[in-house]
């Protein structure tokens, strides 16, 4: 049975940025008048923004803190998203997601986080993002055979279709792991995979530029958000449920081995085919025309002498 803060949340987020007379909250929550005012209070000391007028009633003010009852609501998925845990502010959600794995039953375990004091980008950057604002979320993915090349396609290509399920916002892939929207930054993937005892973990990180872009003197590429491209502020939710739900699919798949279908939709999105391309791969600049992205060995790109060779993506980076 859902607490009653999580219902009357509920029933606001659904009627965002209305206002809701108190009784009818009160009625439709199964609460009394006293339980109704408890309930907002939790809410309140949840981190949620509730107006309340005796005019108009309770409103709640977008965007929404993020609310693990809300993004786990009617999610639908199998593997992804089976529990989802949100925190104000952690070093990093995939560290908390790798901890996580100490537990029983944690395959599937999303973590968020308002802020994060220690973000990871690939490569060894750091993430930045200011509290409340963007989308910082692990998927902790306990299993022996999941490639993480895999899941890095997988994830760049869940975050790009989540995004336009939610927003309508066009994207596109840059390999192994950016998602662009006209040529600019708007999220990034991290995977890692570490053991934990017997376990092998694959964590999943996401950054979405949600609400706030970095500023241009802590990145080297063009960046962009969400709110700026559709010219309002970004409820977060419905963005990470869009993409958890195209997570999950894309797990299953690659689960299977069936990378087909992956790899088309992936390519589909990627403006690099046919490219000449400069990469830096281990330290190691190698230059070349992009004839693939392959879910399981890279970036197949062909030298100036005509061989063929692939890049995997985890030490890669591809250069401005
Ligand atoms: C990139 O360099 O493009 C990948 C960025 C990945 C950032 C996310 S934010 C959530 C998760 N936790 C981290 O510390 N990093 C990833």
């Amino acid at each position: 049975m859902r607490s009653p803060a999580a219902r009357v949340l509920e029933l606001l987020y659904d009627r965002r940025e209305a206002s809701v007379a108190r009784e009818e909250l009160a009625e439709a929550a199964s609460l009394s008048a006293r339980g109704l005012t408890g309930a907002l209070e939790d809410l309140r000391e949840r981190g949620q923004r509730i107006e309340i007028s005796t005019a108009h009633g309770v409103r709640l003010v977008c965007p929404v803190r993020l609310d693990a009852d809300l993004i786990e609501r009617r999610l639908g998925t199998r593997r992804v998203g089976r529990s989802v845990i949100c925190f104000p502010d952690v070093d990093s959600t995939n560290d908390v997601a790798f901890e996580a794995a100490r537990q029983r039953s944690c395959d599937g375990l999303v973590v968020l986080a308002e802020h994060q004091r220690r973000g990871r980008g690939r490569l060894g950057r750091r993430w930045e993002s200011p509290p409340g604002a963007n989308v910082l979320m692990s998927v902790l993915l306990v299993d022996d055979n999941l490639p993480q090349e895999a899941v890095t396609i997988a994830g760049g290509l869940a975050v790009a279709q989540g995004v336009e399920d939610a927003c309508g916002l066009p994207c596109q892939l840059k390999w192994p792991n950016d998602v662009c929207i006209d040529g600019r930054k708007v999220a990034g993937v991290l995977v890692e995979v570490r053991k934990r005892g017997p376990r092998r973990c694959v964590i999943v990180g996401i950054g979405i530029n949600a609400n706030a872009s970095p500023p241009s003197s802590e990145v080297d590429r063009p960046a962009t958000d969400l709110a700026a491209q559709t010219h309002a502020p970004l409820e977060r939710i419905e963005v990470v449920r869009a993409v958890l739900r195209r997570l999950d699919r894309w797990i299953e798949e690659a689960g299977r081995g069936r990378l087909g279908k992956l790899h088309e939709a992936w390519v589909r999105r990627c403006g690099m085919l046919n490219q000449r391309v400069a990469v830096l791969s281990a330290g190691r600049r190698c230059v070349g025309r992009v004839l693939d992205v392959d879910p399981l060995h890279g970036l197949v790109l062909r030298g100036d002498e005509g061989h063929v060779f692939h890049i995997p993506a985890a030490t890669a980076t591809v250069l401005p």
